[in-house]
């Protein structure tokens, strides 16, 4: 009884101490403060085994069709290289300075499989830069963006330019084609 007393009052002190500390303002939250190594290691088991179990199940696609890879490098080139670089590409300035750093998805994207790589892409990690693009993009989009992971550790600077500017090319032509249906449809 007097064993049990004793934890009560140390787990009590133990919860007060920290509420003192959350309050203090001690702890640095500032991206250029980085954590201890213990905090790094609880961080990475935890975020790791989440990945794992919510990946869990998800069924994968046909990935290597040629025009899925397309659509998923303009997805790609659009919202990610931004903070992930990629081939010989840099990340924007801005991307620099963000803690955790976003890896090379060229480099350290294949650590992961692809029902993992689209459970990370669809809805984010918490606490760190990386955005869920779930909210505002269907699973059908997300998926040629996976796609394009699989080509792109393999990718040369060359390759990743000329797929740019074909974008570019292709994304010029129905546009204009566009606008010209519009205005027939309108008059
Ligand atoms: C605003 C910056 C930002 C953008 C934009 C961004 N990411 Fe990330 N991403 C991050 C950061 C930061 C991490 C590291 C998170 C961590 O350490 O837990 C990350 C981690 C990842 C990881 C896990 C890699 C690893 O080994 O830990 C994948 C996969 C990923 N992002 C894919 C994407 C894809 C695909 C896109 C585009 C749809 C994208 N990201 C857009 C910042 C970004």
């Amino acid at each position: 009884m007097k064993i049990l007393i004793v934890i009560i009052i140390i787990l009590a002190l133990a919860v007060g101490l920290f509420i003192i500390f959350m309050n203090s303002g001690i702890y640095n939250v500032a991206a250029t403060s980085e954590h201890g190594a213990l905090t790094l290691k609880i961080i990475e088991v935890t975020k790791d085994n989440s990945i794992r179990k919510h990946a869990a199940g998800i069924e994968v696609p046909e990935l290597t069709d040629s025009a899925m890879i397309a659509e998923g490098f303009a997805h790609f080139d659009e919202m990610c290289v931004i903070c992930h670089g990629a081939a010989g590409i840099g990340k924007d300035a801005f991307a620099i300075g963000l803690y955790p750093e976003a890896p090379s998805l060229a480099e350290e994207g294949d650590e992961w499989t692809a029902p993992e790589l689209f459970w990370i892409t669809k809805h984010g990690i918490k606490l760190t830069g990386m955005p869920a693009i779930g909210d505002v993009h269907s699973d059908e989009e997300i998926w040629p963006i996976i796609a394009f992971l699989q080509v792109l550790p393999e990718m040369t600077y060359q390759e990743y330019m000329s797929m740019r500017q074909t974008g570019e090319q292709e994304s010029a032509e129905p546009e204009e084609e566009n606008s010209e249906d519009h205005g027939s449809h309108t008059h």
